[in-house]
């Protein structure tokens, strides 16, 4: 019988041929048990010697498929890593590495240089209220200049705000006219224009706002200046040429000189030379007062930019839709920017 079992044993190829032979032979039905149960027939004498030797055999056949499962897990783990095995001398399968977006860089760049010069940055939502994106500025309803800025209308009192320039109230209401304001503000805008390469119906600006006692205009042009150098590099000049704004007063457009150098010398990048990146202005004093703030005690300046078209710009791109088309093979030419 042992000698049946453990042949069974050695010939098992796999673990449930194994638990086969473990049923047959040590089972519940199993020979062994059998003779076990059969015990208390046999003579006193006899019980002993019988106990003992089918306790062997049990143990034997015990031992012998506890061996063999060992040996055929060891084959099955062989098995599988070689299976499984990695051959770490083929070529890797290229990963593209995605990056930020050419306007977030943008943005992200003029923030910092403000904050170099002081300014906080703040938000403001975009779906606004008629009241902060024009009645707060000095362009109370029926005004001629609402025109200026073809709106998107939600109801009669909300729509989505077509420039920046309402966080400038939200901003010094929050102030409560009491301590000076330092703040940029970048933020999506909109307007009922027709998309085309210089016009999107989205598009984004970064509001600016300087209030406190005495600021100047001379104040506005030093921080300008500073600014697209900075932005644009020190051989860049700019000029304030005069505009209207109704919430600011005097108010200005300023443009940048557009002399762009290559491998092949410098060339004048439009017939003038200049090119136009923002507005601005005094903060006029309706606006100051309808925010709390005092306009015999306090002053200042705001401006309004797009960073679309100063990207467009530095980076010499063409066309305002490039930026909201999402063609990775735009895109990606800028990770590295
Ligand atoms: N809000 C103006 C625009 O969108 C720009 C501006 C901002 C002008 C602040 C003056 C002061 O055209």
């Amino acid at each position: 019988l042992k000698a049946e079992a453990l042949e069974k044993v050695e010939k098992a190829y796999s673990p449930s041929d194994l638990q086969d032979v473990k049923v047959a032979y040590l089972g519940k039905k199993g020979p062994i048990t059998e003779v076990l149960r059969g015990m208390g027939k046999l003579s006193q004498e006899e019980r002993p010697i019988i106990g003992e030797l089918a306790n062997t055999v049990r143990e034997a056949i015990t031992e012998a498929i506890e061996t063999k499962k060992n040996t055929l897990e060891a084959i099955e783990l062989e098995r599988k890593l070689q299976e499984e095995a990695i051959d770490v001398t083929l070529p890797g399968r290229p990963v593209s590495v995605g990056g930020p977006h050419l306007l977030t860089k943008i943005v992200e760049e003029i923030e910092d240089l403000f904050i170099g010069m002081g300014f906080e940055i703040r938000e403001g939502p975009e779906v606004e209220t008629d009241y902060y994106n024009f009645e707060a500025l000095n362009l109370p309803k029926g005004h001629p200049a609402r025109d200026m800025q073809d709106s998107f209308y939600i109801t009669e009192d909300l729509l989505l705000r077509t420039h920046t320039s309402p966080v400038q109230a939200r901003t010094m209401e929050e102030y409560k006219g009491s301590r000076p304001v330092k703040m940029i503000c970048p933020g999506k805008v909109y307007r009922r224009d027709t998309d085309d390469a210089t016009h999107s119906h989205q598009f984004t600006q970064i509001e600016g706002l300087y209030v406190d006692k005495n600021v100047r205009m001379s104040d506005l042009k030093g921080v300008l200046n500073h600014f697209a150098k900075q932005l644009f590099g020190e051989d860049r000049e700019i000029r304030l040429r005069p505009s209207f704004f109704p919430f600011t007063e005097p108010s200005v457009e300023m443009d940048i000189s557009c002399k762009v150098c290559g491998g092949d010398g410098c060339s004048v990048c439009k017939g003038t030379g200049w090119i136009e990146i923002l507005g601005g202005g005094m903060v006029h004093p309706n606006v100051l007062e309808m925010a709390g703030y005092d306009p015999k005690v306090y002053n200042g300046f705001a401006f309004g930019m797009g960073p679309e078209r100063i990207a467009m710009l530095k980076y010499g791109v063409d066309d305002i839709r490039h930026f909201y088309t999402n063609d990775v093979r735009f895109l990606s030419q800028y990770h590295n920017a």
